[in-house]
């Protein structure tokens, strides 16, 4: 504790001696925002269901000063990221290739709109970051919010956390992915020592005590996860929202309203293993054509088009919508089986939550599909050299792997993974120091300002 104390002042002065260098006066106040590795629960929060993950250390840091004309200027430690300036009053966030300043105009231009703020203050920014970009650590929300804190603090505004995670999860979407809402709640929600399981309509956190005897490890395959990555993403959540419609429709509920797989349930009424059955009924394992898609809700393309599919999806002509189902509705019921087993800690415990590791990545492969080589690869020697359950984390098709470890071989599975997967490649072995290592549940964002 002291040494982390010790290290973030280090880095809080370093960083004020670098914002005076460039802005010619000292911030007023510094705000952190962390990454998150999710343990378990993927690509099920914009279906509507919980999801389990943790804050990690690594973090982004904006030193701020707000400052009397209506100017925002944004600065980065890291050269390669370029400044930035703009009016507080004509905020354009471009979709077409976001850059970094664009996910901090998006948390500017939450909290700006939530509070109707007619005179927003201009202000002096700041940034350092330690997650790896698209890696699947959150590196993008971590931004978001941290920005929409700085904003709320600059204008002398306040919220509930749970409030702001709600307000940028929102604004994160004007970059034109539909996130659920995982990455932003964590951030804001988290607190040290205790990962979260985080449920939806209405937010809401719940501390899960991981047990002692284990280490999370989080593994980077060293994969960008690129435009392509976004593009899967993209239509993972219209499959999804295209399963939701079929399944309500041969449900005669009303199939227009439904928008996320868990809407199906709730309008049923049923357990997740009876939502498992109806999708054996109800779909069938062949891609769906639009066509086919069509005639089954009983619309015309062009309604389709207009009505349903998002700007994005528009030129898809299949979709998998029994896979992701399959994969939504049994992800949603591990999760609940890794809380429970948590909150009752058998002996067994570490041994269950492996399998349930397992089940998750067995799944994310062959039903979801976002894996890659790569991933796979890393699963596998993280399996070999001793982890009790390994799996892709945080949408996948790239970024990060997330692995169980006994406490006591830490140290031998560390080396020997850097040793199979890191050692013999240049470009791995430069981010290897970024990209292996154990992380414990960590703080969420927060606000500091100098004594
Ligand atoms: C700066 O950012 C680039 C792009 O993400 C990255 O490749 C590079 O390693 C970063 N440099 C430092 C010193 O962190
Ligand atoms: C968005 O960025 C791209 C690439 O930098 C640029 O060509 C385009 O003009 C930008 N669009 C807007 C609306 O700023
Ligand atoms: C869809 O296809 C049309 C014609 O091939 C193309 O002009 C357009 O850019 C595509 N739209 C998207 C979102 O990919
Ligand atoms: C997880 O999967 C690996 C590979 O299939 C297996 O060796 C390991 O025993 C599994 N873990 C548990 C807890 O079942």
């Amino acid at each position: 504790m002291l040494r982390g104390m010790r290290l973030l002042l280090l880095i809080l002065l370093k960083l004020k001696e670098s914002f005076i260098a460039k802005f010619g006066s000292a911030p007023k106040f510094y705000v952190r925002a962390p990454g998150r590795v999710n343990l378990i629960g993927e690509h099920i929060d914009y279906c509507g269901y919980a999801v389990l993950p943790m804050a990690i250390e690594q973090d982004i840091l904006i030193a701020v000063e707000p400052v009397k004309t209506e100017i925002v200027q944004l600065a980065n430690i890291n050269s390669s990221y370029l400044d930035f300036s703009t009016s507080v009053n004509n905020i354009q966030i471009n979709k077409t290739k976001p850059q970094w300043h664009n996910y901090f105009l998006c948390g500017l231009k939450g909290i700006q709109e939530h509070f109707g703020l007619n005179n927003p203050t201009g202000m002096n920014c700041l940034l350092d970051g330690t997650i790896p970009p698209s890696s699947g650590l959150s590196s993008s929300s971590a931004l978001v919010c941290c920005a929409g804190l700085v904003t709320l603090k600059a204008n002398g505004k306040t919220l509930s956390k749970v409030k702001l995670a709600e307000i940028c999860t929102k604004s994160e979407r004007y970059i034109g992915t539909e996130g659920g809402g995982m990455d932003q709640s964590i951030s804001f929600l988290a607190e040290e020592g205790t990962a979260k399981l985080i449920e939806f309509s209405p937010l809401r956190a719940t501390d899960v005590r991981l047990p002692s005897g284990a280490a999370f490890v989080i593994a980077n395959s060293c994969v960008e996860m690129n435009k392509a990555a976004t593009s899967h993403y993209n239509i993972r959540v219209m499959e999804c929202r295209l399963a939701t419609k079929l399944l309500s429709k041969s449900k005669s509920l009303d199939w227009k309203k439904m928008l996320r797989l868990q809407d199906v349930q709730a309008g049923l009424g049923v357990s997740l293993e009876e939502m498992l059955t109806i999708v054996e009924e109800v779909l069938h394992p062949e891609p769906y054509s639009t066509e086919e898609i069509c005639k089954c809700l009983g619309i015309s393309l062009e309604e389709l088009r207009s009505q349903i599919l998002s700007q994005n999806t528009q030129n898809v002509s299949t979709f998998k919508l029994y896979q992701r189902a399959k994969h939504v509705y049994s992800e949603a019921a591990r999760v609940l089986e890794f809380k429970k087993i948590c909150s009752e800690a058998p002996d067994n415990a570490i041994q269950l939550l492996g399998e349930l590791m397992n089940q998750s990545y067995i799944s994310c492969k062959e039903m979801y599909e976002c894996s890659c080589p790569e991933l796979d690869r890393l699963v596998d020697i993280c399996l070999q050299f001793g982890a009790i359950g390994s799996r892709l984390t945080g949408a996948g098709w790239g970024g990060c792997t997330v692995s169980m470890v006994p406490t006591d071989k830490l140290n031998t599975f560390l080396k020997n993974v850097k040793k199979a997967y890191y050692q013999n490649d240049g470009q791995r072995l430069a981010l290897e120091n970024n990209g292996l290592f154990a992380t414990k549940p960590g703080r969420g964002a927060l606000v500091f300002v100098e004594a």
